[in-house]
């Protein structure tokens, strides 16, 4: 497995690969890999001939006040699961090398960006947009994958690749959960012992409105405000947001009516966890 860490490493490495007409499948993340990731490499790994993953703790989508220095970094681990799955290539740069000293551009979507997350987090899908987009054109992937985890930012990069005409297809893979339901996600390690077992009543609460939907229950106001009083149950959670949306713009919706997205967001402490589930 090649480890690169320039932008100019990355593009010689893919030019050598398009000429002998290989496919690049492309997994964005921001290291401390884990099982999520993982499904994300594997299916990869399955669909291309090349799999490229990049490693990268993205600076421009943390908001002054979020966790960019603590976010826990261990490249040494993940180059060993990388291996493990076979990806041809890690591209782990600096801040720098990725945004240069100078840096005037940047990537903006409309209307999806600015309800459930990107209420509270108004850079963040800036700055995701942005990098997602370097990586594209660093790689010149023809294929991307995205976890459902993150459902916002799926559909954020989905919309951002119709509107503009990229020339790459975004893959979306369904949520890896611990055992007692807890989606995965490199956060959770700031959880304490009790925070953690306290967690699970995200799974919890939105496992149950799912079965009522797939019962054929339509109210998503109903369920919205069900799964907030299941969460509620827990002392140590504090909801941000619990929302249902249509698939494709993300707007507030109280029917299911359509490919629809049940989301919430809920602090556990200070830790602000996300899950949700798509119905439809
Ligand atoms: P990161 O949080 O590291 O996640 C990288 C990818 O892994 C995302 O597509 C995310 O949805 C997916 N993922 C995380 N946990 C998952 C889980 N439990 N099951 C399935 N997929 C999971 O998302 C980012 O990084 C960044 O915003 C990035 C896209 C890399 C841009 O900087």
């Amino acid at each position: 497995m090649i480890k690169a860490t320039t932008v100019e490493q990355v593009k010689k490495y893919v030019r050598e690969c398009k000429k002998k007409g290989k496919s690049i499948g492309l997994v964005p993340t921001m290291g401390f890999l884990h099982e999520g990731h993982a499904s994300l490499m594997k299916r990869a790994r399955k669909e291309n001939d090349i799999v490229i993953v990049s490693d990268f703790v993205n600076p421009t989508q943390f908001g002054p006040n979020e966790d960019l220095e603590a976010y826990p970094r261990d490249f040494d681990a993940d180059c060993k699961l990388c291996e493990s799955i076979g990806v041809d290539l890690i591209f782990h740069p600096t801040p720098e090398e990725m945004y240069g000293e100078k840096n005037f551009s940047k990537v903006h979507v409309d209307k999806l960006t600015e309800g459930l997350c990107g209420a509270v987090r108004p850079v963040h899908f800036d700055g995701v947009c942005t990098v997602v987009t370097k990586l594209f054109n660093i790689s010149r992937a023809d294929r991307a994958y995205f976890g459902q985890k993150d459902a916002q930012q799926l559909a954020v990069v989905s919309r951002m690749v119709k509107d503009l005409n990229y020339n790459i297809e975004i893959i979306g893979c369904p949520i890896i959960r611990e055992e007692d339901g807890l989606a995965k996600s490199s956060r959770n390690t700031y959880l304490d012992e009790e925070q953690r077992k306290a967690a699970v009543i995200l799974h919890k609460a939105l496992s149950m409105a799912e079965q009522k939907a797939l019962d054929g229950e339509t109210d998503a106001a109903l369920l919205c405000k069900e799964i907030a009083e299941v969460i509620e149950q827990e002392p140590l959670a504090k909801i941000d947001y619990v929302e249902a949306v249509d698939w494709d713009e993300l707007s507030h919706t109280d029917v299911i009516d359509g490919k629809t997205l049940f989301a919430i967001a809920v602090y556990i402490g200070k830790v602000r966890l996300i899950d949700n589930f798509i119905i439809g």
